[in-house]
């Protein structure tokens, strides 16, 4: 294999590149971005790394969600934490109900750059380049606003700066204490079909904290009952953003992406002679790898044999995205060749990329086929006698119409009322929380059919 560098992946094929019209101006920014502080360090991404390989052993569960796009318009305090308090609930459902440790990965803070299906979009007649993201281009249907333009890169480092520095505060400062259970209520709307259910839960909590304080236990004594490790992580697609923040690590000379803690190769640019891979093979930290349709087991082995050649625990989360009628057919094969191998990863789950259809002229997904697809990966894991080890959900804490059905039953009529992504249909906060009491039902299933095969063999 060819020696790699923060720069190598340049010399291979690459898709889903912008067409930046001023390249000097691009080699400017990329040099200029290559000055600036790591967004995370290399510590951290070790630590997460940690946290995933007892994901990979079974003995914890993965949440990793945020928004498919993160934009410079929706950029605010209130947004970011909206976003972490539904995050929390549905960590604390999860945690409650799967007695396993929850291991908290969001898709925020450099979640910027979109891989398209197309270059071009038309609208009547008119034809432009696609939206990219952000950190490339416009979203405005107009002819200046699709232009890539490097100075975004720097706003949306600046952005992601600003906005992990709060995610720093909640998660260490005081917010996702475990006291502020009932707290984080105030951001059900009244109606909210989830918030008896969620304040039952809050309760139980509560009562098991008076009664640990009763013994002593309290959280100034322990720590882990007021702060939370929260990371983040994104697609790393721009790779000469990813390349400007790649950064060896004093502690131990091996190279870091510092742009977030976990980045992932989409199911688009996982070519295995492709620039995305060449990057990703280079770097320490934990790696993602979308598995689509597409993928075959020997692709699959492949691809991990140049993600993590060491096989070490903790380094690649495959994310399978097959769609509720397809993960029947493809899971169980990659399943066993990863098995058949010995490979140690983490599988998790993500039920939105397969399931998106258009109704009402808008990109949605029914709450239903996510659901479906969810409970598809659980039976295939239980069946193959896997872990089925985490979710990765397209969410926001705000009370938006984009993916159809729930508890409140979003009609498609519906979709137009507050339909604000910048790309995907996301889980608005009700259905967030919805979907984590329904995972945490599959947990307790899972954890009640573990105690009965403990308790056989004994
Ligand atoms: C995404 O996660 O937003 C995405 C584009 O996913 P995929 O690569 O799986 O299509
Ligand atoms: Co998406």
């Amino acid at each position: 294999m060819t020696k790699w560098s923060p720069d190598s992946w340049r010399s291979k094929p690459i898709s889903q590149v912008p067409a930046y019209p001023d390249m000097a101006a691009l080699r400017n920014t990329e040099a200029q971005l290559a000055t600036f502080p790591p967004l995370v360090f290399a510590g951290e991404a070790r630590k997460l790394k940690k946290q995933l390989a007892t994901v990979s052993a079974g003995d914890a569960f993965l949440l990793q969600g945020g928004d498919c796009a993160e934009s410079f318009a929706e950029h605010g305090a209130d947004n970011i934490r909206d976003f972490f308090r539904v995050f929390l609930q549905m960590a604390v459902v999860l945690t409650f109900s799967g007695s396993q440790p929850v291991v908290k990965i969001g898709r925020v803070a450099g979640q910027f750059a979109k891989p398209r299906s197309s270059d071009n979009e038309t609208k009547e007649g008119v034809s432009l380049p696609s939206y990219r993201g952000d950190i490339i281009n416009g979203i405005e249907f107009n002819e200046k606003a699709r232009i890539p333009d490097p100075a975004r890169q720097e706003m949306a480092y600046r952005q992601s700066a600003a906005t992990l520095n709060l995610l720093r505060a909640f998660a260490q400062g005081g917010y996702a204490s475990l006291e502020n259970v009932h707290r984080w209520m105030l951001g059900f709307v009244s109606d909210s079909p989830q918030a008896e259910k969620y304040e039952a839960l809050a309760n139980r909590i509560t009562d098991t904290m008076d009664f640990m304080r009763a013994m002593g236990i309290t959280s100034d004594s322990h720590f882990a009952l007021r702060e939370t490790d929260f990371y983040t992580s994104h697609e790393a697609l721009l790779l000469g953003y990813e390349e400007a923040l790649t950064r060896v690590d004093s502690t131990s000379g091996d190279w870091y992406a510092t742009s977030g803690h976990m980045i992932w190769v989409g199911d688009r640019t996982r070519q295995p002679d492709h620039a995305h891979i060449e990057y990703c093979r280079g770097i320490e930290n934990p790696l993602g790898l979308k598995c689509g349709p597409s993928l075959t087991p020997d692709g699959l082995i492949e691809l991990i044999d140049l993600l993590n050649p060491q096989n070490e625990p903790g380094r690649l989360t495959l994310i399978a995205r097959f769609g509720a009628d397809k993960v029947g057919d493809h899971l169980p094969k990659l399943v066993r060749a990863v098995e058949k191998e010995g490979r140690k990863v983490v599988w998790s789950c993500d039920p939105m990329h397969g399931n998106t259809i258009t109704a009402a002229g808008y990109k949605t997904r029914p709450f239903d086929r996510i659901l479906k697809e969810v409970q598809a990966f659980f039976d295939v894991h239980q069946a193959e006698g896997t872990h089925a080890g985490g979710i990765h959900v397209e969410m926001t804490g705000s009370n938006v119409t984009e993916c159809t059905g729930g508890a409140r039953a979003i009609r498609d009529e519906e979709l137009q009322d507050r339909y604000h992504t910048h790309c995907d249909p996301r889980l608005n906060a009700d259905q967030a929380v919805e979907l984590a009491f329904l995972v945490s039902e599959l947990l307790k299933k899972r954890q009640a059919g573990h105690t009965k095969h403990t308790q056989a063999a004994e």
